[in-house]
């Protein structure tokens, strides 16, 4: 693995928000790398600072500790006028499109911001063409370019949005809970899009959810957050099969699945409770206080990530034995 071959890097990523309520340590702490090609499944449940993260990657959030790193440059303390041209690099699909696009402009005008923004298409004609291509990318009609937001389906919202994001020929993009606020007959159309997108442009993601069964099909490698953290990283068919961390597991639960194993796992390791506040976190092991197989131990010792299995990095004391699912 060289340098070359990521596309983006957090290192030991810490983003802190002053509140009056106190210090929301939304991101505390996180190294993640995006392999070029790759999708990166990003899961944990709202709150464990998904979103935060992806924005750090675009540095729409100021870090307050680590570094991030894009396309091999450090772009941590980068002036404003110099992160103009980085952020062709990575691009972002939020959630809800209906948010993330803005009601007064045409649909052709939000997705050329991005070629205008960063010198892309010379003329007029030259940004209409380049418009009405991304348009077809995406399976919408040239003429949507003269529509507003408001005049389409959410389906085509989020259809727009793709097109917006991969106007820049970005090296990352990162989807955050692309499908979440989709009608289920939807959300199934907008995955095979980004799924074909993929393999015909040869993009990579970072694909945010909150529930492992979202992005099971797609990832080649998955990162768990937690309150914060990374807990466990690996291949899906180790973090799907044989789970390390209790929180995974605990996650897994909550995925239905066909396998016996996995069912009888699924019993023991439901998750009970909120998630903490970022504000406060638990001692130790963060996710001591909802966890199963919590021992004293965990109130004091931070785990660190260690080498759990090919590829497949967990942070906690006392990872599980083979997982929920030992193949026979
Ligand atoms: N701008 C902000 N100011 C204060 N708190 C924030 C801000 N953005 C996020 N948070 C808080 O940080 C934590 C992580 O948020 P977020 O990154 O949105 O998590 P996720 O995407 O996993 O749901 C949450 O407790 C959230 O309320
Ligand atoms: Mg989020």
């Amino acid at each position: 693995m060289t340098a070359a071959d990521l596309v983006a890097e957090l290192d030991e990523l810490a983003v802190h928000f002053p509140t009056p309520a106190g210090l929301v340590r939304a991101v505390d702490g996180v190294s993640l790398a995006v392999r070029r090609g790759e999708t990166l499944g990003l899961v944990g449940e709202s709150g464990s600072g998904k979103s935060t993260a992806g924005l750090a990657l675009l540095r729409l959030v100021d870090p307050t500790a680590g570094r991030v790193r894009v396309a091999g440059a450090d772009v941590t303390g980068l002036s404003r006028r110099r992160l103009r041209g980085m952020r062709r690099h990575v691009a972002m699909v939020f959630q809800d499109p209906q948010a993330s696009l803005d009601p007064r402009r045409t649909v052709g005008d939000s997705i050329a911001e991005p070629l205008t923004v960063h010198r892309l298409a010379g003329s007029a004609v030259a940004r209409r063409a380049r418009v009405a291509e991304l348009l077809d990318l995406v399976g919408l009609r040239a003429d949507t370019a003269d529509r507003h937001p408001h005049e389409l389906s959410g389906g085509q919202r989020q259809r727009v949005g793709v097109a917006r994001a991969l106007a820049g020929e970005p090296d990352l993009i990162v989807l955050d809970e692309p499908i979440a606020s989709l009608d289920l007959s939807v959300q199934a159309q907008i995955m095979n899009l980004l799924r074909h997108l993929q393999s015909d442009l040869g993009l990579t993601y970072l694909f945010i959810a909150h529930d492992l069964a979202a992005v099971e099909h797609m990832s080649d490698r998955i990162a768990v957050m937690y309150l914060g953290r990374i807990v466990e990283t690996g291949p899906p068919e180790r973090i799907y099969r044989r789970p390390a961390h209790p929180y995974t597991a605990a996650l897994l639960s909550a995925v239905p699945v066909a396998d016996p194993p996995v069912e009888r796992e699924r019993r023991r390791t439901m998750l009970s409770g909120d998630i903490p506040s970022p504000v406060d976190p638990p001692s130790g092991c963060r996710f001591r206080t909802r966890c199963p197989q919590a021992r004293a131990a965990c109130a004091e010792t931070d785990p660190a990530l260690v080498e759990v299995g090919p590829d497949q990095h967990a942070a906690c004391l006392f990872p599980l034995d083979g997982g929920a699912a030992e193949p026979a």
